[in-house]
C-alpha cells in the first residue's frame, strides 16, 4: 500500500498545530503508520534537504527544521502521495488555495508549516530516513469497507 512522509515544523508544532494536521489525514481517510516527535540534528536536516543543497535558501532551511521540535508521521492509502500535497498545498502560503493546510494557517514560504513527499520514490527515501522498520506499525483500520468501494 502506498506510504508518504508528512512533517509537521518547527512552526506547526510551536503554533499547536499538530492535532490540526493529524485530524485533516484521518478525517480524509489515510492511516497513520508513524508517529513521533524529533528534535532534529544538523545532519538530518541536511541529508532530507539534500536536493536544495545548492539553493540560496538551504542553510536557513536547515537551521529553521532544527530549531525546535518537528513531529514526523507516515500516512498510508490509496494514491496518498499526491493526494496530501493536495490537501497542504502550494509552497507558498500566500498562494496556497483556501481550504489547504498552508492556505488556511500560512503566511511565509519559509514558515509553511508541513512537509508532504513530493513522489512515491521520494516517499520511500525519506520514510527510510526518518523512521527504522520497528517504528511503523502496520494494521487494518476496520472502517476501511466504508470508504472504498
Ligand atoms: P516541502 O519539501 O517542505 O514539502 O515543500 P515543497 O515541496 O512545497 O517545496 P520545496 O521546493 O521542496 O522547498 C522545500 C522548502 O524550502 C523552503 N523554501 N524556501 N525562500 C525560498 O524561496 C524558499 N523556497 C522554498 C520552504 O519551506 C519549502 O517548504
Ligand atoms: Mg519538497
Amino acid at each position: 500500500m502506498e506510504q508518504t512522509f508528512v512533517m509537521v515544523k518547527p512552526d506547526g508544532v510551536q503554533r499547536g498545530l499538530i492535532g490540526e494536521v493529524i485530524s485533516r489525514f484521518e478525517a480524509k481517510g489515510f492511516t497513520l503508520v508513524g508517529l513521533k516527535l524529533v528534535q532534529v540534528s544538523k545532519e538530518l536536516a541536511e541529508e532530507h534537504y539534500d536536493v536544495h543543497k545548492e539553493r540560496p535558501f538551504f542553510s536557513s532551511l536547515v537551521e529553521f527544521i532544527c530549531s525546535s521540535p518537528v513531529v514526523a508521521m507516515v500516512w498510508q492509502g490509496k494514491g496518498v502521495v499526491a493526494s496530501a500535497r493536495t490537501v497542504i498545498g502550494a509552497t507558498n502560503p500566500l498562494t496556497a488555495a483556501p481550504g489547504t493546510i498552508r492556505g488556511n494557517y500560512g503566511m511565509s514560504i519559509e514558515r509553511n508549516m508541513i512537509h508532504g513527499s513530493d513522489a512515491i520514490e521520494t516517499a520511500q527515501k525519506e520514510i527510510s530516513l526518518w523512521f527504522s522498520k520497528k517504528e511503523l506499525g502496520s494494521w487494518e483500520p476496520t472502517m476501511t469497507p466504508w470508504l472504498h468501494e
